[in-house]
């Protein structure tokens, strides 16, 4: 059993305070025998005043002087130093409890104040103590220095602010997803939703022991043959702003009339629908964005009549119409559109689609959460070419930020999206064209609000360079798995307060599903060993080597991929 405190003497010693600033102190070395024992990134403990309060340090640097202009033999000795970022504040005794550890410093360390090394045991019993003041929490793996200390997140902090999970391919993000899963799915009720780019996570729904639900958006071969898993999001969820971005070209003449007479027509559209429906309270009020089903035909037959309607002159005769061939390069557009099979998910729908209580079972559906393991969602987006998918996860953005801004206080819970491979749809904005500026506002809107509204994003993206810095400058909590491309590496480090700057230094040389932990979910920014799932993601790296002795790559496979890419299916 460990004794539960401290135990400092001088074996432990490394020297004495010569300089302190507000994140900073050296330490000069006085025992020559602790010298093996200092490396970069090791732990310290700082005395200060008070017996039972103890400042906690990172060694960031360490160095060896030589006086050689002294005159005097005697001074010609090295005087060894450390630099010392200081990281949090020990307490043995806290008001009634005891072994407390905080962030940040209360009483500086003075000059000649002793600093000693926190290693073996000590550094068990303080990993320990990091462990246990967060007992019920996020566990995700061991310290790196020390593999007995759990590595606990605090779930509330992690969730709450924004995380990113950062790393080069094949670092263990995937994994690192799965494992945060797991944990998740042990709550009663979880609410999360996957956007799962490649079809990782699939495996993680099945049973036994599923621990999410599986949907799919519905790809060119789904859209006959429909069942439970299939995702359909029909064109009429889209608000004004984002159907234009997709189907107007602001660059013909007549883009002004094109989108105020799409804008009467579905108006138009919409309050029949209502009508029909009996719903007078909603009539009263709704307007052209609300998510209010109508006939995509009945649109294109209006805008046709628009488009071919002579104008009466004066003596009744016929003269050029007001919207007169103005419209004929939108419809075609939104012609082209709806009849492009890979736009089936919006614009093939099955008929339930259209009717007005379908939108609340989606919701349900996506953010629903009363049954254990089916609380989180995994929505893959294997098949959705690239072109759409800004779109897609756009529209489930702003969709599902709606709803939580306008459910009442009382009867909301929070939820997180989780946005795999998220530099593919949320890209820095110089690079976005039309369509991802709109998806990219509906996360941004998320990334800067929807605390406030219990809904977060975690960030996954194997090059933070290019994803977003309005998102990611919003994110309190980082996993940084091993990365190694400069300019990722300065992207983070720009992210970071000055003091977590050094503990970057070691991204290139973390080992596959090792990660640097910063943020206000745990108490130290630490390097820590990521546990591995239970259900893995089917994410595995290839064995070129292997396969390439074991495995042929026959006429008949290739066959198949080919009427796959033909047919946008790999079912049939
Ligand atoms: N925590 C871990 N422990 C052990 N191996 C891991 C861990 N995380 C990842 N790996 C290995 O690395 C491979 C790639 O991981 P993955 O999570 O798919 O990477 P990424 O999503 O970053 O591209 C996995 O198939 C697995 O073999
Ligand atoms: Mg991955």
């Amino acid at each position: 059993m460990l004794e539960r405190k401290f135990k400092f003497d001088n074996t432990t010693k490394i020297g004495n305070i010569i300089y302190v600033d507000t994140t900073q102190v050296n330490v000069e070395i006085r025992n020559e025998n602790i010298i093996p024992e200092i490396v970069v990134g090791h732990m310290v403990s700082i005395d200060t005043s008070k017996k039972h309060i103890k400042i906690i340090g990172l060694i960031e640097k360490v160095i060896r002087k030589h006086n050689e202009e002294s005159e005097d033999d005697f001074e010609c000795i090295s005087k060894d130093m450390i630099k010392i970022n200081l990281i949090g504040t020990f307490k043995s005794t806290y008001k009634s409890q005891r072994n407390i550890f905080k962030r940040g410093i209360e009483n500086f360390p003075q000059i000649e104040s002793f600093c000693h090394i926190v290693n073996r045991e000590n550094l068990e019993f303080f990993m320990n103590i990091l462990s246990e003041n967060k007992k019920d929490s996020l566990h995700i793996g061991t310290y790196s220095i020390d593999k007995t200390g759990k590595a606990m997140l605090d779930g509330d902090k992690f969730f709450q602010r924004h995380a990113a999970i950062l790393g080069s391919t094949g670092s263990g993000k995937s994994w690192c997803v799965a494992k945060i899963l797991e944990k998740v799915s042990q709550l009663k009720y979880p609410n999360i939703i996957i956007l799962d780019i490649h079809g990782e996570y699939k495996s993680l729904c099945k049973n036994p022991d599923a621990i999410g639900k599986y949907y799919k958006i519905a790809g060119p071969g789904d859209i006959d043959e429909k069942n439970e898993e299939t995702l359909f999001l029909p064109y009429w969820l889209l608000n004004k702003e984002e159907i234009l971005a997709m189907c107007l070209d602001t660059t013909d003449q007549h883009a002004i009339n094109q989108s105020a007479r799409f804008i009467h027509h579905t108006k138009e559209l919409k309050k029949e629908k209502l009508e029909t429906e009996k719903k007078e309270e909603i009539l009263k009020s709704f307007t052209v964005d609300s998510p209010i089903p109508f006939d995509f035909n009945k649109l294109i037959e209006a805008l046709k009549e628009d488009n071919e309607r002579k104008g009466a002159g004066k003596n009744g005769n016929p003269i050029k119409g007001e919207f007169e061939d103005k419209l004929t390069r939108f419809i075609f557009r939104l012609e082209t559109k709806y009849n492009d099979k890979r736009y089936g998910f919006m614009f093939q729908s099955p008929e339930e689609c259209q009717n007005y209580d379908w939108f609340h079972k989606l919701i349900y559906k996506l953010i629903g959460s009363t049954k254990k393991g089916e609380g989180i969602k995994i929505i893959d987006f294997s098949e959705v070419p690239s072109d759409i998918l800004p779109i897609i996860t756009g529209i489930i953005a702003r969709i599902l930020f709606d709803i939580q801004i306008w459910m009442k206080d009382e009867d909301r819970t929070p939820f997180t999206l989780v946005c795999d491979e998220a530099h593919l749809y949320l890209p820095k904005k110089d690079s976005a064209n039309a369509i991802e500026k709109k998806s990219l506002y509906n996360f941004e809107r998320i990334a800067k609000e929807g605390r406030k509204y219990g809904i977060s994003i975690v960030v996954v993206s194997q090059r933070p360079s290019e994803v977003s810095s309005t998102i990611l400058s919003q994110c309190s909590n980082f996993i940084v798995l091993r990365l190694t491309n400069d300019m990722d590496k300065n992207t983070i480090k720009q992210l970071l307060p000055d003091s977590l700057k050094i503990i970057l230094e070691q991204l290139s040389l973390l080992e596959i599903g090792e990660a640097i932990v910063v943020g206000d979910s745990i108490l130290l920014p630490s390097r820590i060993c990521l546990e591995e799932p239970r259900k893995k993601p089917n994410s595995d790296t290839k064995k070129f080597w292997k396969e390439w002795n074991e495995k042929e790559s026959s006429e008949e496979k290739l066959k198949k991929a080919v009427e796959y890419l033909r047919g946008q299916n790999k079912n049939n």
